[in-house]
């Protein structure tokens, strides 16, 4: 990561949230920090998350003494800062005297002080106050040899009592949204076109009578609720944003957010254009099944997605060492599960392995989180000696790691844009729950050991061999043409039912689905099933189960490779195969569960020539990620059973860490994660 190496060269990144504010009053217990800091090999502290209240005591006179002491120290002894600025968190002197830094929510209630991420981000006194407050963390800090990275906010829009949309329904973020619409409309009749709003009566004859939708307000039409989603998302960035401009005032040190991943509300994509690099906060629930695999690939998800932002590593802000404290069960992770869950991110393309918290607090809501230091026992912990065993390993790792990150040569469509437009639009299944669809598909590419990058439809498709688009509901401006260049320059297209149904303003295309001669079909109707029907996707010896949408389509053109079992449209394809220029499109009309899934992917991979870059035979709960550069390329294979299994590799490799020669039969412990080079360093077959 080119951003950030600047700064911090040769190494992981291994650290997290620290808030020596909670101690200041105990000199022994920033000492005992220090200390065991050193010896669980961390190397870096965030500070300063939530610290507005304790930076900035009174209204314009901060306190960032105890900051810098804490800088100073933690550098002296080879830990490096990335400084959070705090917006996360509003102090009382701040809401008390300016009630409108509150969002006001979807019924109009403004919020009352408490909790966090629940300012409004069009307040014009807040953007003043977070203006002063970063300006001031910069001047003082943004330049300081210890300082790494900036880290802005936390979470953007993260409130935990955010109902339908997460957005504030102010006066000021109407007006704002009203501008956003004038900007992409510039008429109200091409507005009330794009909206279809003379359905229910709702033709605007004026700008003033639009409002944010909200469950207290309109909720049901499309067209209004796809623009809103885009202007909170937009909205908020446009706020960090501003963050980012005023730290960028006094300090050349690089800015990243910490993500979440999947999260529904804001667009990643378009955010990370205006950031240096990204970073995202992880918490899979390990243990909550016998079997981790499905959560394995949730993670692994998570952090294609991040890794795939900027086709670039990325941070792992926050982890947990042990359990959150938030879900309904909080089992902590067995023994070495830390190093494979950490691992497990490296390999996906991240340069670091944070926590939240280093050390837990006393009092408050998370006292009971997951910490590297919890209140008792010090440093005589089981989870400290798993933090220490994960930050050796990485030291050593260092060298071999950085400046490799995956290349994969298969990419899925995780496109924002289409996700809030299927899941909103009342057919088929209600809810849709488009992630949960999803995950089957990026599970299929993790059994097989397969890298993948998540995109969305303004990305270069150019470094691909074969792209998935599921359920690609919407089709926005360019995707067309983007996905016949694809096709017709060797690409292989793979798309579902439930594909091409609205443009980028989610109106219905008319007559012709508009990538109908290069699927080589034409759709007809979409169905939906039930358990009772079991209708079945009959593909040459294979007979496998429907899950739920079954397109109803005609061949013209395209191969049937397989055809529906039973209803009244037995025997019709259920999927497709289609030559277009020198490439191929595949259709699947029925919605699959699992095995299908598998065999479409297996059929895909065959022909558009990708494989998994070790060869061995797939195992249950195994996978394979593979990162690569200056001719360089490792592979990290994880095996996530609670048990050993035995893998066969059909190749020998070199074990990346021992040195030792891998081949044939080997047992990998359970949660081993096993690092494969080359042998004698010779790089032509791996990836
Ligand atoms: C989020 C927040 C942290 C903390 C953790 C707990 O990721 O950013 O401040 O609350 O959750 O898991
Ligand atoms: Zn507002």
């Amino acid at each position: 990561m080119q951003a950030i190496e600047q700064f911090a060269p040769g190494v992981i990144l291994h650290g997290g949230d620290y808030n020596p504010d909670q101690w200041l009053d105990r000199p022994d217990t920033l000492e005992d920090d220090i200390r065991f800091m050193k010896e669980a090999h961390i190397n870096e502290a965030t500070l300063g998350v939530f610290a507005w209240s304790m930076e900035e005591p009174e209204e314009g006179r901060y306190d960032l003494d105890w900051l810098e002491k804490t800088v100073d120290r933690l550098y002296e002894n080879g830990i490096r800062t990335i400084l959070a600025t705090p917006t996360g968190a509003m102090p009382h002197w701040l809401t008390e005297k300016y009630p409108e830094v509150m969002k006001v929510d979807e019924h109009g209630i403004r919020r009352m002080h408490g909790q966090r991420h629940n300012f409004c981000p069009s307040s014009p006194v807040l953007r003043r106050k977070m203006q002063g407050i970063n300006e001031a963390l910069a001047r003082r800090l943004g330049k300081h040899p210890g300082v790494i990275a900036w880290h802005l906010s936390n979470e953007y829009g993260g409130d935990s009592d955010a109902q339908t949309f997460i957005g504030c329904h102010c006066p000021y973020c109407e007006a704002a949204f009203r501008t956003y619409l004038k900007e992409r409309y510039g008429t109200l009749e091409k507005l009330n076109r794009a909206w279809w709003a003379g359905f229910w009566s709702n033709r605007f004859t004026s700008w003033e009578q639009i409002h944010c939708p909200g469950e207290g307000s309109e909720h049901t039409m499309h067209g209004i609720k796809l623009d809103y989603r885009r202007f909170v998302s937009a909205r908020m960035l446009d706020f960090a944003r501003a963050e980012r401009d005023a730290v960028r005032k006094y300090s050349d040190r690089p800015v990243c957010t910490n993500m979440m991943g999947t999260f529904d509300p804001l667009d990643y994509f378009k955010w990370a254009g205006e950031l240096d690099f990204v970073s995202v906060d992880c918490y899979p629930q390990w243990h909550i099944q016998e079997d981790d695999t499905k959560m394995a690939q949730w993670a692994s998800l998570y952090y294609a997605l991040t890794r795939s932002l900027k086709r670039m590593p990325f941070l792992l802000m926050e982890s947990v060492v042990s359990s959150v404290n938030w879900t309904p069960r909080n089992i902590i992770k067995r023994p070495g599960m830390h190093m494979l869950s950490s691992l497990q991110a490296i390999a996906n393309g991240a340069d670091s392995v944070q926590y939240f918290q280093w050390r837990a607090s006393r009092g408050s809501s998370e006292k009971f989180h997951g910490a590297v230091i919890s209140q008792l026992n010090g440093n005589n912990t089981r989870v400290f000696r798993e933090v220490k065993a994960l930050g050796e390993r990485l030291e050593k790792l260092a060298p071999r790691v950085l400046g490799t990150v995956n290349r994969p040569q298969a990419a899925i469509l995780y496109d924002w844009e289409n996700i809030w437009a299927v899941n909103d639009a009342q057919a088929l299944v209600n809810p849709f729950d488009f992630n949960k669809r999803f995950l089957t598909y990026y599970g299929a590419f993790w059994d097989r050991g397969i890298d993948t990058d998540l995109i969305d439809m303004d990305s270069d498709l150019t470094p691909y061999r074969l792209v998935f688009a599921p359920f690609n509901y919407m089709y926005r401006k360019g995707w067309v043409e983007k996905v016949r260049r694809f096709v017709e320059n060797g690409g292989v297209f793979v798309t579902t039912c439930w594909s091409g149904i609205v443009d980028e303003n989610d109106l219905c295309f008319l007559q012709v689905h508009p990538l109908a001669d290069l699927l080589g079909i034409r759709p007809e109707e979409y169905d939906v099933s039930a358990p009772y029907m079991q209708n079945t996707i009959d593909w040459g010896e294979d007979h496998f189960l429907v899950k739920d949408v079954c397109g109803v389509i005609h061949a013209e053109g395209a191969e049937v490779l397989a055809v529906y079992g039973k209803n009244y449209y037995a025997g019709s394809p259920a999927l497709t195969i289609h030559g277009y220029g020198k490439g191929k499109a595949l259709y699947a009309a029925a919605e699959g569960r699992e095995d299908f899934i598998g065999k479409l992917l297996d059929e895909a991979l065959r022909e558009a020539g990708v494989k998994c870059p070790i060869e061995m035979e797939p195992v249950h709960g195994v996978t394979v990620s593979c990162r690569q550069g200056d001719g360089r390329k490792l592979a990290f294979v994880q095996n996530f059973n609670n048990r050993m299994v035995e893998v066969f590799f059909r190749k020998p490799y070199q074990n990346a860490e021992s040195g030792e020669r891998v081949e044939g039969a080997i047992c990998l412990e359970a949660y081993q994660c096993l690092i494969l080079e080359e042998t004698q360093r010779k790089t032509e077959s791996l990836g």
